[in-house]
């Protein structure tokens, strides 16, 4: 659980890395239509949660480092929330309200959403600088430009206007980019979550089970631990199906023989997990499975190996393809001289996307991955995935015996200062540990 000490900590830290004279603005989400008058399931702003851990809709942050000068005697950060409302209370849900909010968020301040339009020209009045994210949120960008012009149209000795805005986005970012043990630990905890969850679909798993089914399971032990939601659209892709990387139809018929490819991750307090595995449907690899299974196991135990601090993850990538390039070769996937399909990337035909991503509050997290053209190399904090795949479709000119074949290997790590952490460590990959934990099916 991340304390409310830490999210004043975070805004605190937020605001010493802005120019003075700076007002800082962050929206909530909204919720989303799903149909007609019913919505999909709430999620907060990734960018809002890690600076307020406050999970109601259409709330707006409000921060600043300058205490005077300024119309209303406003304190240094103050938050519109919903109202109070019996009635609307009643239908959607309880709010928490302006009297509650600043001693349960550690606010300075509280106000009420009715109250926005009126005072945030008065917020603005008198900043230098601001500091909002726009093109994330239309309802904002609206709510801000309109503030903006207020304050702008006001004769100039009783309203100043900011004169620049600036994107907060790449100071939260890089805070975001560095977990906090606090963080670690609930990614840690997570994984763990996640880990189980695969496991309890290799032990489910029998031919003449539907895809849809096995994310069923999936999704019982994330909520019977604690994690109410998947971080991303499960995939349950088996056969050729697992050759679409972001297959989440999940409606197929599972047959003997099928490889299955699941990638599903829990999300625990906003905190993403991301693991695949790929297992046979039966409980053994064929042997053209396990060839193609083990060499990207190989690839992705050779990239791990790179990823350490001072490294990069394009270091993690070269070793990566250097094996996949080396084992298609031996598998006669692939022909010519390792070195060159390695130069023309011959190996993009089936190993098409990169080696892995930032994860945090949201699984493909914010954070740069380059700076003035070079890879920012790795440091101890950074959470990254490590996920190698091959894909040969139906459709592919690979030999026939490996056609209808996808498969991914998927971790999630924590850098160190000494190296790194496998956060997923817990479900089995080798290909014995696999088929040993499927033999024992049944044992739920
Ligand atoms: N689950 C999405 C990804 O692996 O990037
Ligand atoms: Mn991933
Ligand atoms: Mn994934």
């Amino acid at each position: 659980m991340i304390s409310n000490s830490t999210f004043q900590a975070r805004r605190a830290k937020l605001m010493a890395q802005c120019r003075p004279s700076s007002l800082v603005i962050v929206p909530a989400a909204s919720q989303v239509t799903r149909s007609n008058d019913t919505e999909y399931p709430f999620r907060q702003d990734s960018d809002f949660w890690y600076l307020s851990g406050f999970n109601e809709p259409d709330a707006v942050l409000v921060m600043s480092n300058q205490l005077e000068g300024n119309k209303i005697q406003h304190s240094a950060v103050l938050m519109f929330v919903q109202p109070k409302d019996a009635h609307a209370e009643v239908w959607h849900g309880r709010r928490l309200g302006t009297a509650s909010a600043p001693k349960e968020l550690g606010l300075d301040e509280a106000y009420s959403l009715d109250s926005i339009e009126e005072l945030l020209p008065e917020l603005l009045n008198g900043h230098e600088h601001l500091y909002f994210s726009l093109d994330r949120n239309p309802a904002a960008d609206a709510l801000v430009q309109a503030a903006l012009a207020e304050c702008k149209a006001a004769p100039k000795q009783s309203m100043m206007a900011p004169n620049t805005i600036i994107d907060v986005g790449p100071i939260l970012h890089q805070m975001r980019r560095i977990k906090s043990d606090a963080e670690i630990a609930l990614m840690r905890e997570a994984g763990i979550i996640s880990a189980d969850a695969h496991k309890r679909a290799m032990r489910f798993v029998k031919p003449g089970a539907f895809e849809y089914q096995l994310e069923a399971e999936i999704h019982h032990e994330f909520a019977m631990r604690g994690a109410r939601y998947p971080a991303y659209g499960t995939i349950v892709g088996s056969g050729n199906n697992a050759c679409i990387l972001h297959y989440t139809e999940n409606s197929e018929q599972i047959k003997d023989g099928d490889l299955i490819l699941i990638d599903a991750g829990c999300e625990l307090q906003g905190y993403a997990a991301d693991i695949t595995r790929t297992f046979p449907a039966n409980g053994k690899f064929s042997a053209p499975q396990k060839a193609l299974y083990q060499l990207v196991l190989d690839a992705q135990l050779a990239a791990l190996e790179q990823l350490k601090p001072g490294n990069t993850i394009a270091d993690g990538m070269k070793a990566c393809v250097s094996v996949i390039t080396h084992g298609l070769v031996d598998l006669g996937i692939l022909s010519g001289e390792p070195e060159d399909l390695i130069e023309s990337e011959a190996w993009r035909t089936y190993f098409m996307h990169g080696l892995g991503h930032y994860l945090g509050l949201d699984v493909h997290d914010v954070g740069i991955y380059k700076h003035q053209g070079n890879d920012l190399p790795l440091e101890a904090g950074v959470v990254i995935t490590v996920e190698p795949g091959l894909y040969i479709s139906e459709q592919s000119k690979a030999p026939k015996q490996y056609r209808g074949i996808g498969i991914r290997i998927e971790d999630d790590i924590v850098i160190h200062a000494t190296g790194h952490e496998v956060l997923t460590a817990s479900v089995p990959k080798s290909i014995c540990d696999i088929e040993e934990l499927m033999g024992s099916a049944n044992t739920l």
